[in-house]
């Protein structure tokens, strides 16, 4: 699976965004259907994106499409126009149960069945945002086709009646929630939106409370977004250090029968090598050892 630091939403009625998307080297790159284009120009956005998915070189990065969501009557012509020029994954917004991933993933493999694809290999990412989605989350979080989970703040918040502070206490429990199920699931978390594009020192703030948290990435907006979300979302080489030399000296002692060590003037046993296995399986992954 790759990992997505940075998912980069570009509106998909906007070939010139779209263009500008590929030179940036983001993980992945979202072409957008629902929010980020008006409704006046949802058809432009499916014939751009149509275009983009079969003629535009998208590199290192992942192509994802966002459709319009289940029951918006806008959602069958999103993947008739789009689908069959293969996007590696479908993005899926104000998912509430099982049954609306169920008729996507459904829809894709007719797709795959009638043009001879691999099967399973286009991924759905599901965007959790509504009271309802939360509730229904532990089956959600459970369909195979599925690869990550997304937090969509705004939206949950409004659907729960709060209002949105700096400090987001609001949403933490949601925000906490998601990162819960995907891991109980073997899924990607992929945190919320920081909107305010020009403030990039706020933005790598809330980046890493998100990769401490547990998010494995991070939904962004604005080609300035991300350098830092990908460096928030990559260890440190300090870190990527640190767990190299902990596990070395856990091996040598583990050899010698014991379970916790006196590591640096630290007790390390088992749940600090997990996660010490974890920083250089990220590290792999971004491509930084
Ligand atoms: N993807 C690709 N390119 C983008 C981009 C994006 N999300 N956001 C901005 N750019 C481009 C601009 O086109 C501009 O390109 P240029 O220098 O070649 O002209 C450059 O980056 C600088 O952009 P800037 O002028 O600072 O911003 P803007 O006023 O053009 O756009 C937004 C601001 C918020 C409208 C824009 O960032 C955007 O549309 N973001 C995505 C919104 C979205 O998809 N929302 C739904 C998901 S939450
Ligand atoms: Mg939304």
């Amino acid at each position: 699976m790759k990992l997505r630091r940075a998912l980069l939403y570009t509106p998909g009625d906007s070939r010139p965004k779209i263009e500008k998307a590929l030179s940036l080297g983001a993980d992945t790159i979202c072409m957008d259907m629902e929010d980020g284009t008006a409704y006046n120009r949802k058809e432009k956005a499916r014939k751009t994106i149509a275009i983009a998915l079969k003629d535009f070189d998208f590199g290192n990065s992942e192509k994802l499409i966002r459709i319009n969501g289940v029951g918006t009557g806008l959602e069958e012509d999103d993947l008739a126009e789009t689908l069959g020029n293969h996007p590696d994954g479908v993005v899926l917004p104000k998912v509430e149960s099982f049954e609306q991933l169920q008729w996507l993933s459904e829809k894709i493999e007719e797709m795959e069945l009638a043009e001879g694809w691999e099967l399973n290999r286009i991924r759905i990412l599901a965007v959790i945002e509504s009271a309802k989605g939360f509730i229904n989350l532990k089956e959600i979080a459970t369909h195979p086709r599925l690869d990550a989970l997304i937090f969509g703040a705004e939206d949950y918040a409004a659907s729960i009646g709060a209002t949105r502070t700096r400090g987001g206490q609001e949403i933490l429990y949601a925000r906490s929630k998601i990162v819960m199920h995907a891991a109980a699931n073997n899924l990607q978390a992929i945190d919320v939106v920081f909107v305010n594009f020009k403030d990039t020192v706020s933005l790598k703030i809330d980046a890493l409370l998100g990769a401490q948290m547990g998010f494995t990435g991070k939904q962004i907006i604005h080609p300035n977004q991300v350098a830092p979300t990908q460096e928030a979302f990559s260890p440190s080489d300090a870190e990527i250090d640190y767990a190299q030399r902990l596990l070395s000296a856990f091996e040598s002692a583990e050899e010698e029968g014991a379970g916790a060590i006196d590591f640096e003037g630290k007790m390390i046993d088992m749940p600090l090598v997990k996660s010490a296995r974890l920083v250089i399986e990220r590290a792999k992954l971004s491509g930084k050892i």
